[in-house]
């Protein structure tokens, strides 16, 4: 594999992937590389919804493609907001997460179990329709009131386990140590060289 598309406009997620794959001496081309379309997110899976966006992708291109879906999932909540993560920070003025984390701790209520974690998956597709899934999560606990104003999302009611900082407090590097991000990149890079071995 020479060259990768990474199927997303987020410029963040893009560097990133640079980052992250930058010893592998992949060529990474984005969605905004080729003007993509963002397809819409009508899976009821991560994964569904990673590989519908990394066929598309694919399809507009030739190019084996990567693509990722993520999200916020609590145990009380049945796993929701999950798939609905970003949606459920929307309103008509645009993306609140303070609105959406507020909804979170009153859905939860006095429940007991305030165990909580990301999910985020990766779906590589190539040309010839193969398809490889990896997945990364992390566990924790969904805190109230939320802390920390560096990362993103739901960052700031999120507490890793064995970790006493919510993500929102930690420094990013920190943070992609241990993401679920970084786990799902992890397998994906340990994909990639067993097969150039
Ligand atoms: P998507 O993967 O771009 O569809 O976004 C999923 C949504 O999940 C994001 O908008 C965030 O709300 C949430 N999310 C995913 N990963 C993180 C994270 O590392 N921190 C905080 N929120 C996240």
């Amino acid at each position: 594999m020479d060259t990768l598309l990474i199927a997303t406009h987020n410029t963040g997620k893009v560097r990133e992937f640079e980052e992250m794959l930058a010893q592998l001496g992949i060529t990474l081309k984005s969605a905004a590389d080729f003007d993509l379309p963002e397809p819409e997110e009508t899976g009821t899976t991560f994964t569904d919804n990673a590989l519908l966006k990394a066929k598309a992708g694919c399809e507009a291109t030739g190019l084996p493609t990567l693509a990722d879906d993520s999200g916020f999932c609590v145990t009380s909540l049945m796993g929701r907001p999950g798939i609905y993560s970003a949606r459920w920070a929307e309103t008509e003025a645009g993306r609140d997460f303070n609105a959406a984390m507020v909804r979170v701790n009153e859905e939860l209520g006095e429940a007991e179990d305030r165990s909580a974690y990301f999910v985020a998956v990766l779906a590589l597709v190539y040309p010839d329709g193969r398809e490889e899934i990896f997945e990364g999560r992390i566990d924790g606990l969904a805190v109230w009131p939320p802390r920390g104003n560096k990362g993103f999302g739901y960052d700031p009611m999120f507490v890793p386990s064995g970790y006493n900082m919510t993500f929102g407090e930690m420094e990013s590097a920190e943070k992609h140590k241990i993401s679920h991000r970084a786990l799902a990149v992890q397998q994906f890079v340990g994909y990639l060289k067993a097969k150039a071995a």
